[in-house]
């Protein structure tokens, strides 16, 4: 059974239901307040004895009366009455005139054969004027009046105006089928609108989301579905869309990764390739003898060793990075100042930056002691990586490399900015700069040298760390890379 059907099915019979007992409250009502079952009748003969006749009825009614009581020879007119009756039949009424027991005149469509036993008797005092009768089958309201013809004689004589009624039972009969017509064109009304109704609100949306699982079924998960209603069908919808678009996102998300995984794939054999070429090259250069002298042979040798060394610093990288991704390279946290940390690891430099001459700032460098959790080694990695960076691509002079340490009393962390006055990094590639393999210029040449996961290393360190590692920077004018490190507090 569908909703549709089920929805319909059960309206209707609220409707039925309801319909009849209204109509049982009814009749209980009538027969409560009168004590008689056949009330209900009775209301019906009493609001015709009420009002019997409408109101042109009743002027001739009375213009017959006035005759009766002042010149009652005429009302044996039977011209005149047959005028009187004329003017009756136009609006659907008759008459009858009676002199003692036998009718003067009868509106011709009156003649019964028991009308004359059924007409109320003589009641000189008019008591009674209006009534109601049933003539066989027919049913009458009427207004009466009786009169004498001739008083002195006692003669008696009685005008009815009449007009015919449908009885009950036949009105009953009459009303049924209309009744019952009306009674179906509301139920099937309402559950037309009913129907139109549940369609719109819930047939549609569910059907609209039995098609989005098919397609999801199919795979195709960009079936967008239009906004719903805030009831409990559309909250449905929602929550599904919400669903479908979750998993498009990871699915998308893990195309992505998928992606990466090819290109990093395609970039580690494309940067191995390159000195391998050129130790083979060197090495072939041996064997076919083109290094004859020992300078050459030595030269030729200094060169392999070169490459060797700048492939096993790429792959001693890589190893370290995919450890760090993987998260098998455990971080040895210890209690440090970030500030004497940050001054031991330049010290370290300090060999480096004489044999570039490049000076070394310090801006804002605290007088206190900054507590935070370290893994000292790692972040002397991180610091190094970017340094080396800072070296390798300047080549203006003076090359100054700014060391800068903020604390953040609110945001409970500490702030270090290493910066260099170098040749910057173009806007569009700046997001991109902590991915692995990721190099600005793309010229994936060794010259430029470093595998583009100096930066990648640095912030799964500091990620390592719980911090945030960015790069900002303006073309010719240099590069700032700041992070931050929570401090000790905070962990605690
Ligand atoms: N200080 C800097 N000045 C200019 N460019 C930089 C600087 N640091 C990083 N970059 C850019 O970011 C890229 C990624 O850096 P990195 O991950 O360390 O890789 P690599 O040093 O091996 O190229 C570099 O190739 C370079 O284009
Ligand atoms: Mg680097």
């Amino acid at each position: 059974m569908s909703i549709r059907f089920r929805l319909l099915f059960s309206f209707t019979s609220v409707v039925i239901v309801s319909v009849t007992l209204f109509m049982l409250a009814a009749y209980l009502l009538s027969v409560a307040a009168t004590g008689d079952y056949r009330s209900v009748r009775s209301f019906y003969t009493i609001h015709y004895s009420l009002n019997p006749l409408s109101e042109e009825e009743e002027s001739i009614f009375l213009d017959l009366k006035y005759l009766a009581k002042h010149d009652p020879a005429k009302l044996t007119d039977l011209t005149l009455l047959q005028n009187y009756d004329t003017q009756l039949k136009m609006v659907k009424a008759g008459l009858l005139v009676r002199k003692e027991a036998r009718p003067v005149y009868t509106t011709p469509n009156l003649l019964e054969d028991n009308l004359a036993e059924a007409l109320p008797d003589y009641e000189m005092g008019n008591y009674s004027i209006r009534n109601t009768m049933n003539v066989g089958s027919r049913f009458f309201s009427y207004a009466k009046f009786d009169f004498y013809f001739d008083a002195a004689k006692k003669e008696k004589g009685s005008i009815f105006v009449l007009r015919e009624r449908s009885p009950f039972a036949e009105l009953v009969r009459k009303m049924l089928p209309v009744l019952v017509g009306m009674f179906a064109f509301i139920v099937l009304l309402t559950g037309l609108i009913l129907y139109r109704y549940v369609t719109r609100k819930i047939v549609i949306p569910l059907e609209g989301l039995r098609k989005s699982a098919e397609r999801i079924k199919e795979g195709d998960l960009t079936n967008d579905l239009p906004p719903a209603s805030k009831d409990e069908i559309g909250q449905l919808v929602m929550s599904f869309d919400e669903m479908r678009h979750r998993l498009q996102e990871s699915i998308q998300l893990q195309l992505l990764y998928e992606e990466n995984r090819k290109q990093m794939l395609s970039n580690i054999s494309h940067d191995l390739r390159t000195p391998i070429t050129t130790i083979k090259g060197y090495a072939e250069g041996i064997r076919d003898g083109v290094a004859q002298t020992p300078e050459k042979l030595k030269q030729y040798a200094s060169a392999i060793h070169t490459r060797a060394g700048d492939m096993e610093r790429m792959v001693e990288e890589l190893f370290y990075y995919s450890k760090l991704d993987l998260k098998k390279e455990p971080f040895a946290f210890e209690e440090a100042d970030a500030v004497s940390l940050l001054r031991e690891i330049m010290l370290e430099h300090e060999i480096d930056f004489e044999r570039e001459e490049v000076q070394l700032e310090w801006r804002n460098l605290p007088s206190r002691p900054i507590p935070i959790l370290a893994d000292r080694e790692k972040l002397k990695r991180v610091v190094r990586n970017l340094l080396a960076n800072s070296i390798k691509f300047m080549s203006r002079d003076p090359k100054i490399i700014t060391v800068d340490i903020r604390l953040d009393e609110a945001e409970e962390a500490v702030t270090i900015t290493i910066a260099d006055n170098g040749p910057g990094i173009n806007q569009e590639a700046l997001p991109y700069v902590f991915d692995r393999f990721y190099r600005a210029d793309d010229s994936r040449s060794p010259a430029a040298g470093g595998s583009g996961l100096g930066l990648a290393v640095a912030k799964q360190i500091i990620d390592g760390h719980g911090g945030e590692i960015a790069a900002d920077s303006e073309l010719f004018k240099g590069t700032e890379i700041y992070f931050t490190l929570p401090l000790l507090t905070k962990r605690r």
